[in-house]
């Protein structure tokens, strides 16, 4: 245990975390250089293309220091606001983090809130100051950010630069020195907090883990406290760059485990393991991740049900935040409601259904979770707007709200001020962190964060804000349906949850919109805006005069087959409802509203 050392690396993203996890992959001889390729940790295609570890894996590699060999332990965290669980499980494992900030960039929100969590779990904190080679960089400024948030010793923090292999040695020598080792009794029952799994087509689930208590060996009947499952440990080891299996794994360390578990969803981040017999109690800090946005799902060619279906059981298998259950549209047909732990998070599996599965779909507006009360005490889920009891038979709404924290530079805080308050938000605090860097702090409800807010944040901050949240429970709110009709025609799928103050702005802006999106046909087409009964908004797409082919006179069948087929083609997303076509992009128009 003298010689373990287990770790985290706090950063914000692109502030160089995968790059100095692979420098200390190569110093410490994990990997060859042959082995070598740019960001090992992040294995997934999808993850490298966007430059984000959505998945935390763990390695382990060798020191040498004074002569003796260090085993540390690397448990890689994501680095998205939408994956914070994950982050706070990864953190308990760990008696050390690397806070990494770039030199150029400073210390944003995610890397504060990160941060809090590690110092709430008393960790030891290495601050390294990345990217000192750019000939932007503000070390001096910086340092000074460093040592006001965490209040180190300004010569504690350590200069390095990933990329150039700057300071590798130094950031090792001091996870050995700083970072305690850890503690727990071999001999006690054991405990072994679970903080992430793995999916693997040939082998299933594989469950990463760290010994708080006790020890693990090869072929022990194990149980996990939360799910109460009972499995065999048919195989133990550490991770290097490949598995290496072995008999036991001590009090301190980090492992993997595999027992045939074949579903992702089987495994709860957080949960402990302990034997059947002699069993330990559960860690603290177990959580059931839950869902934030939902939002329907539907295949654009309607006989591609079953095989959607077929593919979000295989994503699920691997993705255990994704949830879904089979959904009716009248406008769209057979289709799924999943929830999602947040926007990213829905980007990707849209994106993996596509590049995976070869799937075309059709997403519907993204929502967050209302509660309708239709008496004092009687309560309504409501993941989607149809879900909606009708407005006489409502008590009260109410909906989620956060407690969002914006880093930003002073200059802009009038702009993010107003773009919170016509978010509905509650200014809290405010905090100069640097006589140029503020901290805003606001309550917000959830809807209106979830959609383009942080987009407009980094708009109207030139990119300089950062943002993190957390839900602080829910609240009474004038919330309304707001139905689309298309010549008199509710089209369920345009169906929103709006405050009542937003709704006539939003309905006559989402008609506007529509009008744009839908392509002319041969008749007019209606679109209402509605609240109940009562319409609230109104335009009108005219009709078609001229058919595709009048253009070409003459008898040029090669063009006319190629303008057909183009008409052809353009239909793919498009969707029947009555007699009106409607393509994808009026699905998501509702998210592009300025
Ligand atoms: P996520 O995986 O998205 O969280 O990002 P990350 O924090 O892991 O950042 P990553 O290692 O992918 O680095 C982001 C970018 O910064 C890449 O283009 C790196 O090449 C670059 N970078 C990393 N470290 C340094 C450094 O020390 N100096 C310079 N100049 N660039 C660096």
């Amino acid at each position: 245990m003298k010689h373990i050392r287990n770790f985290c690396i706090i950063a914000h993203i692109d502030h160089g975390k995968s790059t100095l996890a692979d420098r200390l992959l190569e110093f410490t001889q994990t990997v060859s250089d042959r082995d070598m390729q740019a960001q090992l940790l992040d294995d997934m295609d999808l993850e490298r293309e966007r430059g984000i570890t959505i998945k935390s894996h763990a390695i382990q590699m060798n020191f040498v220091y004074n002569d003796e060999t260090y085993v540390l332990n690397l448990i890689d965290t994501p680095g998205h606001v939408d994956f914070s669980y994950e982050v706070s499980r990864a953190i308990a494992a760990c008696e050390g983090a690397l806070l990494v900030v770039d030199a150029a960039q400073g210390i944003e929100a995610q890397t504060i809130s990160n941060l809090y969590l590690a110092i709430g779990h008393d960790l030891e904190i290495i601050p390294v100051l990345n990217k000192i080679d750019l000939p932007s960089a503000l070390p001096e400024e910086v340092s000074d950010q460093i040592v006001d948030l965490i209040g180190c010793e300004r010569d504690s923090i350590i200069r390095a630069s990933a990329k150039a292999g700057i300071g590798i040695n130094e950031i090792l020598q001091a996870i050995v020195e700083r970072i305690p080792a850890p503690k727990g009794d071999p001999q006690a029952p054991l405990q072994a907090l679970i903080f992430d799994s793995v999916y693997n087509t040939f082998r299933g689930i594989e469950v990463l883990f760290r010994v708080y208590n006790g020890e693990i060996k090869k072929g022990d009947k194990v149980k996990f406290v939360n799910t109460k499952r009972e499995y065999d440990a048919d195989e133990i080891g550490v991770l290097k760059l490949k598995q290496e299996a072995r008999d036991t794994i001590s009090t301190g360390n980090v492992g993997y485990l595999i027992s045939g578990i074949k579903e992702a969803r089987e495994v709860k981040v957080g949960d402990t393991i302990t034997h059947v017999t002699r069993s330990g109690p559960a860690i603290q800090g177990f959580e059931n991740v839950k869902p934030m946005v939902f939002a329907g799902i539907y295949p654009v060619d309607t006989s591609e049900f079953e095989d959607l279906r077929a593919a979000m059981e295989k994503l699920q298998l691997n993705d255990a935040a994704l949830i879904w259950e089979p959904e009716t549209s009248a406008a769209l047909g057979f289709g799924f409601r999943c929830g999602f732990l947040g926007m990213l998070h829905m980007e990707i599996v849209q994106e993996r259904l596509e590049r995976e599965f070869d799937m075309t779909v059709i997403t519907t507006v993204p929502s967050v979770q209302f509660h309708a009360y239709t008496t004092k005490d009687e309560m309504t889920k409501v993941n989607a707007p149809s879900d909606m009891p009708e407005p006489n038979y409502i008590d009260h709404v109410e909906e989620p709200f956060v407690r969002a924290q914006m880093i930003s530079k002073a200059e802009y805080i009038g702009p993010i001020i107003a773009l919170c308050m016509d978010k509905r938000g509650i200014l809290k605090n405010q905090v100069y962190l640097t006589t140029d860097r503020v901290e805003l702090t606001f309550e917000l409800p959830l809807a209106e964060i979830v959609f383009d807010f942080f987009d407009r944040l980094k708009t109207i901050s030139r990119g300089y804000a950062s943002l993190d949240y957390e839900l602080i429970g829910f609240r009474p709110s004038h919330l309304v349906k707001l139905d689309i009709l298309l010549n008199g025609e509710k089209v369920d799928a345009l169906s929103a949850i709006v405050h009542r103050d937003k709704a006539y702005d939003w309905g006559k802006r989402l008609c506007e919109k529509l009008r744009e999106l839908l392509p002319r046909q041969q008749f007019e087409i209606a679109i209402q805006a509605a609240i109940g009964t009562k319409v609230i908004a109104r335009e009108t797409v005219k009709a078609l005069r001229k058919n595709v082919l009048a253009k070409c006179y003459g008898g040029d069948i090669s063009r006319k087959r190629k303008l057909l087929e183009k008409q052809k083609k353009g239909k793919k997303r498009m969707r029947q409802v009555g007699n009106v076509e409607i393509p994808q992009e009026a699905f998501m128009a509702v998210l592009k509203l300025e």
